[in-house]
């Protein structure tokens, strides 16, 4: 931050998964190239942080909140101008298609314009005195020191931004490490970052996680860690660093969200929100519905309408208009997705739509399939892709006992149209995830509704307020009531 330094190092290139065809072949595109961080630099950026950070005395962590929220409002103007440039790389670089790269803009905006409103409330009620006992006291909310965040490929502004900018205007330095896909995007915003805050208050980390991380949370100087991404990169980083369990962690993980149909269920409705919940950007949201479990009497109606529905959307480049399947962000996403079929077809389920198969290295075509068992690999793991499980089930308790036995806890939808089943479902599950959706999908917005999970699938919580809270203390001074303050 405040600073550019010349690169002298290697650039690493980056290919789009959007393949293009070169005479008759389809190939991956280069769009770009980043510099690529080695230890030393990433652990330069740390040790600016902290001098910016200066165990609370530097600039940033005293300046009142007004003044930080005038950089901030400074560094949004920038942002809004380079808005066509980072939308393009949004969509060239994951994949997603150019409606949702382009709300992902403009929901991160609203999002830093919330944060600036709800750091004024909370500054106003933070400068109020309290009289307690003969001790009048100012409770204020304080910074934390130095923040690691590492946003996700899949909302790669946004998610990032959840957790970037509360931690910047709570008055903490930040190091952050760009996400594995969805890097270039970044490039455009760095001048507004230099310009906008004070040097060493954002430092940009271009780098593989698995290389420079270690050394970054070994050094003892990051006071926070923040990671969108999955509970194995949490569970490995809290293994090897065992430091990591002593940082304040803002996590947000893994999930399986199911989708309960009950008997009465509006079918076309629940069709409807069961398909865009777990296809939306491919399935690629930790939000997205990654078990669909319909009662039996319905299982056959509502697959055949599911499948329907399915054959409709509208798969192609993401620039297309109206498409929702556009290719996966790196081979590995696709072989997964292939994994899980082949896996669960060689258990005795069936694709239950024409799909499955690849168009291309990065393309893979959504594939229903039924019915998922326990034992297969898509009964537990999250796919975070185009491929949507589904089970049948009799009794309600076969429902509930999968939500309540999994390892994640994130949201469930239900689907009936009777109020007392739904009454009498809400209180079990509620105490199973942190958000149940009646009669739609799950989802992490709005962004002032409390965004988190249960079990392995977060700790902290993000939302507007909740993330202003996460990323700073309550601290208060305190003084004794004299007579001269009596008066
Ligand atoms: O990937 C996880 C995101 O937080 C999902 O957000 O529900 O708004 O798509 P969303």
């Amino acid at each position: 931050g405040g600073e550019l330094r010349p690169w002298k190092g290697p650039m690493r290139k980056v290919f789009s998964p959007v393949y293009l065809r070169h005479g008759d072949k389809l190939e991956p595109s280069e769009i770009g190239s980043f510099p690529e961080a080695t230890v030393e630099e990433s652990k330069a950026a740390l040790e600016a942080a902290v001098a910016a950070y200066d165990k609370g005395r530097g600039l940033w962590p005293t300046m009142s909140v007004a003044e930080r929220i005038a950089c901030m409002q400074d560094f949004t103007k920038q942002m809004v101008a380079k808005r066509t440039e980072v939308v393009r790389l949004i969509m060239w670089e994951i994949g997603k298609n150019l409606a949702d790269s382009e709300k992902e803009f403009d929901r991160t905006i609203d999002y830093i314009k919330a944060t600036i409103n709800a750091v004024r409330d909370l500054d106003n009620d933070n400068s109020r005195f309290l009289m307690v006992e003969g001790t009048i006291g100012q409770i204020r909310r304080t910074p934390l020191g130095v923040v690691l965040c590492m946003g996700p490929f899949n909302y790669p502004l946004n998610e990032t931004f959840a957790t970037l900018i509360p931690a910047l205007i709570m008055g903490n330095t930040v190091v952050f490490k760009t996400p594995r896909w969805g890097v270039l995007l970044f490039t455009p915003l760095i001048e507004a970052f230099c310009s906008a805050f004070p040097k060493g208050v954002i430092n940009f980390v271009y780098g593989q996680g698995h290389k420079v991380v270690p050394s970054l949370l070994n050094s003892g100087d990051v006071n926070v860690l923040t990671l969108i991404g999955s509970s194995k990169v949490a569970d490995e980083l809290k293994k090897q660093h065992p430091k990591v369990n002593r940082l304040r962690a803002v996590l947000g993980l893994d999930a399986k969200n199911a989708a309960i149909v009950l008997p009465d269920a509006d079918i076309e409705l629940a069709v409807k929100e069961c398909l865009s919940g777990a296809l939306s950007f491919n399935g690629q949201r930790c939000t997205a519905l990654k078990m669909l479990i319909v009662h039996q009497s319905i299982v056959d109606e509502f697959l055949k309408k599911f499948v329907a529905a399915l054959d409709k959307l509208g798969r192609g480049m993401p620039w297309d208009k109206g498409v929702a399947i556009t290719p996966l962000p790196d081979v590995s996403k696709t072989r997964y997705m292939c994994d899980l079929v082949e896996d669960a077809v060689a258990k005795g389920a069936k694709v239950v739509n024409e799909g499955g198969g690849l168009a291309c290295e990065t393309f893979f075509n959504p594939a229903v399939v039924y019915p998922v068992t326990e034992g297969m690999k898509l009964y537990r793991e999250e796919q975070f892709g185009p491929v949507v499980p589904v089970m049948a089930f009799d009794k309600i308790e076969t429902a509930l006992d999968y939500v309540i036995s999994s390892e994640y806890g994130q949201q469930v939808s239900i689907f009936s149209s009777n109020p007392d089943l739904i009454g009498e479902l809400v209180d079990p599950l509620v105490n199973q995830v942190c958000r149940v959706n009646i009669n739609c999908q799950c989802q992490r917005g709005p962004d002032v509704f409390p965004f988190t999970g249960r079990k392995d699938s977060a700790e902290g919580t993000l939302s507007v307020t909740d993330a202003l809270r996460s990323f700073s203390i309550r601290s208060m001074i305190a003084a004794k009531q004299t007579d001269e303050s009596k008066k």
